[in-house]
């Protein structure tokens, strides 16, 4: 069943290029078109639409993160995220003109669901994004995308998340398409980005040898830091999950920009810290802080290691260790951003003797609240 792979969680990895194709399938096209007709809530509906809120937990949570930033710049619609397990104790303000997206995995985590039976009795519309076709989740919903990644066994989400990704994408597109936003001409160009996205992961799956063994050599430590900002700050906090999760170390995420209010405090010499770079391209004034960011803590002792795209050439001075990402539009990113973290955990989580498909305390689908 694991294909030759020494693990579910390997296998599943390496699957991602085929998980993210198939979720794009029939639904964009290579001449910018996006067909989006599964998504049975009427375009009347959609346009009155005057707030997102996302809720989930865990990775598909660091999902919803990256998707709000999606949403709100194609669609100008305000949207929320929460951790689906907080969401009904603080008696959250919704109605009919409230579009909640529930993303889950395994479509039967009971804090989700619990968090999106609150919405509908309240009177809003629910749209799951699931990987698992007649779930809990989408049952209960009022639409559903289902993500393709097929099943997923190891309890560490890897392909589910890159596919939740492209989900949360392809519903802000469609999002901004049904209501005609200014940000219409880009919507074709990034759908033609979308389809070249799998080519992407499969070249960084190709160039991971340093990661593992740059993985193994830190199998003795104890902390990991991870830093980002934008949307490269989900992909910090879901590089610190999936360490913490299979590797048993403390390991933590953090916006970058929040170092001198605080975490930069733990700097100390030697210590791991992964930083994503956003493009140098765009919002080149994000790359540039980030680089500062980079240089403080070095000059702090940190031992960066940086995932940075192809050709940029600000960061080289201050990588201990340079992880390569293709380039690609910077909400996108995180597609390609995640792949090495993933690696890195799974590689040091094996190094330190653990089991990685099924780590301790964990199970794949938490059904108790
Ligand atoms: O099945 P779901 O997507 O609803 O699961 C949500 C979380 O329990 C899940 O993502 C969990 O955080 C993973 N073990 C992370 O790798």
């Amino acid at each position: 069943e694991k294909a030759g792979y020494a693990s579910f969680m390997l296998k599943e990895i390496a699957e991602q290029p085929k998980a993210v194709a198939d979720t794009l399938l029939g639904r964009v096209d290579g001449s910018g078109t996006l067909s989006l007709d599964e998504v049975r809530i009427p375009a009347g509906v959609l346009r009155e639409v005057d707030k997102v809120v996302v809720v989930a937990c865990g990775t598909a949570y660091h999902a919803g993160l990256i998707a709000k930033y999606a949403i709100e710049h194609w669609t100008r619609i305000p949207c929320e995220v929460e951790l689906a397990s907080e969401f009904r104790y603080r008696d959250p303000i919704l109605d009919q003109q409230t579009l909640v997206v529930a993303i889950s995995q395994s479509g039967e985590t009971m804090d989700t669901l619990m968090a999106l039976r609150h919405a509908r009795e309240q009177g809003a519309r629910v749209l799951a994004i699931c990987n698992t076709n007649g779930s809990t989740i989408p049952r209960e919903s009022d639409a559903v995308l289902y993500t393709h990644a097929g099943p997923e066994v190891a309890v560490a989400s890897t392909k589910a998340f890159l596919t939740q990704l492209v989900a949360c994408y392809l519903v802000a597109l469609y999002l901004g398409q049904v209501r005609g936003t200014k940000y219409g001409d880009e919507i074709g160009d990034v759908v033609r980005d979308l389809s070249g996205i799998s080519g992407a992961v499969e070249r960084v799956l190709g160039t991971m040898d340093p990661v593992r063994e740059l993985a193994r050599s830190l199998a003795h430590k104890n902390t990991v830091l991870f830093l980002g900002r934008h949307v490269g700050h989900p992909v910090a906090l879901e590089g610190a999950l999936k360490l913490k999760e299979l590797a048993y170390m403390h390991a933590e995420g953090f916006a970058a920009g929040e170092l001198k209010h605080g975490p930069i405090a733990l700097i100390e010499e030697d210590l791991p810290v992964v930083v994503v770079v956003p493009s140098p391209r765009g919002r080149s004034i994000l790359h540039d802080k980030i680089v500062s960011n980079i240089q403080e803590i070095r000059a702090r002792g940190a031992r960066t290691i940086v995932i940075a795209e192809e050709g940029d050439e600000a960061v080289v001075p201050y990588a201990d260790h340079l992880v390569r990402v293709p380039a690609t539009p910077t909400l996108l990113q995180p597609l390609v951003a995640t792949v090495p973290l993933q690696v890195f955990a799974c590689e040091l989580a094996t190094a330190r003797g653990n089991e990685v498909d099924q780590p301790r305390n964990l199970a794949k689908s938490v059904t108790v609240e």
